[in-house]
């Protein structure tokens, strides 16, 4: 009867489950662009998530509803993504004449040869990325997870509070926040490595123009240095934490695993890029974008640039964007470089 009570808030949150922590993005529309309305990170219990699966959904949905609280965010939808480690992802062709009923049908027949899991267990999704180079085909991209990892992440939204709108793939939200931050530049395409080095895992991701043509994992991550402080110094691993999202950490420790740790961290990244460059890659990668709490190290961009050769930038995709004035500035800068999928998880929000 009243138009304002169907208005929607306009507001959707990114929800992204990693290995040390939730992270929550919630963002609205503002002109052409986006205002983020707020956001929080909450720390996960050490065994919560082990590999990329959820092993205590309690303990994460707990996690979804105190971030959700600590944000201040009104907003009640939310989006989520499966690492892409739990993803299987194949190109195939298929007869542009076919109705999209047909094609449905198509797909699971074709996707049945290459997915190791009974049909019914599996979670299918596909779209048609254009005409092949073949007459009268069109090349389609499949995507097929396990339908548990899907649920489960559902879940825990459900009980953290918000509901679940989509279930993305993380490389996807990746993308999408990397081509908010850089717009996609006219010339040849060149090649942007993102690397991402969570408490866990390092990923290298290459773009290729506004695509990722290029995804490799390294299991290496922030854990290492939080427990040789932890097991070393004595302090819990929260305070740990804690003092190095803060920069607190005394001198001495500071000098004696903090800078190791830092060159560890260097040498992991020259490692993965001559990996890519191994699997046959033709091009240089000319520009390299750190994302993930670890790429927070002090000075680590300038020593990667130094000792790698690739210009690098710690990624803040909020530089140009609103804020609202109830975040605050201080903590976004220090948290932005590991909200970069969260964000991109919200963005998608508005393109449903
Ligand atoms: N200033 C800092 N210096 C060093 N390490 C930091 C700093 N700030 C955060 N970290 C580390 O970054 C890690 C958290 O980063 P992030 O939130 O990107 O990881 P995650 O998404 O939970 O993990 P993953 O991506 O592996 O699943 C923790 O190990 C934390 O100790
Ligand atoms: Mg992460």
């Amino acid at each position: 009867m009243f138009g304002f009570m169907e208005q929607k808030s306009g507001e959707f949150v990114g929800v992204d489950i990693g290995a040390s922590s939730i992270k929550l993005v919630a963002l609205s529309r503002q002109g052409k662009g986006y205002s983020l309305q707020a956001y929080a990170v909450v720390t996960l219990p050490a065994a919560a998530i082990n590999d990329g699966n959820i092993q205590d959904s309690e303990a994460v949905s707990e996690a979804i509803t105190k971030a959700l609280r600590i944000s201040g965010s009104k907003a009640v939808q939310a989006i989520t993504a499966v690492p892409s480690s739990a993803v299987i992802t194949k190109s195939i062709q298929m007869n542009s004449a076919y109705t999209e009923r047909d094609l449905e049908d198509q797909v699971r027949i074709e996707a049945d040869q290459f997915i190791p899991y009974p049909l019914d267990e599996v979670a299918l999704d596909f779209e048609v990325t254009g005409p092949s180079p073949l007459p009268n085909l069109n090349e389609i991209m499949v995507v097929a997870c396990r339908k548990d990892d899907v649920e489960q992440r559902e879940d825990v939204i459900t009980e953290g509070g918000l509901q679940c709108l989509v279930v993305d793939v993380d490389t996807y939200t990746l993308e999408r926040a990397v081509n908010f931050m850089l717009p996609p530049s006219e010339d040849d395409a060149p090649l942007v490595g993102v690397v991402d080095i969570g408490a866990s895992t390092l990923t290298l991701h290459v773009m290729r123009g506004d695509t990722i043509v290029y995804t490799r994992e390294q299991a290496f991550g922030g854990n290492e240095l939080t427990h040789s402080i932890h097991s070393q110094y004595g302090m819990s691993l929260e305070e740990v934490e804690q003092a190095l999202r803060a920069g607190e950490l005394s001198q001495e420790i500071h000098e004696m695993l903090v800078l190791p740790f830092r060159s560890t961290v260097v040498q992991q990244v020259s490692r993965a890029l001559q990996f890519f460059y191994s699997s046959g890659a033709h091009s240089e990668v000319t520009r390299l974008l750190l994302a993930g709490g670890v790429a927070n190290i002090e000075g680590l961009a300038g020593i990667i640039e130094e000792e790698v050769g690739v210009p690098s930038l710690l990624a803040n995709p909020f530089n140009d964007m609103a804020v609202n004035s109830k975040v605050n500035r201080v903590r976004l800068e220090r948290d932005a470089s590991a909200l970069l999928k969260a964000l991109g998880m919200a963005i998608r929000g508005f393109e449903e």
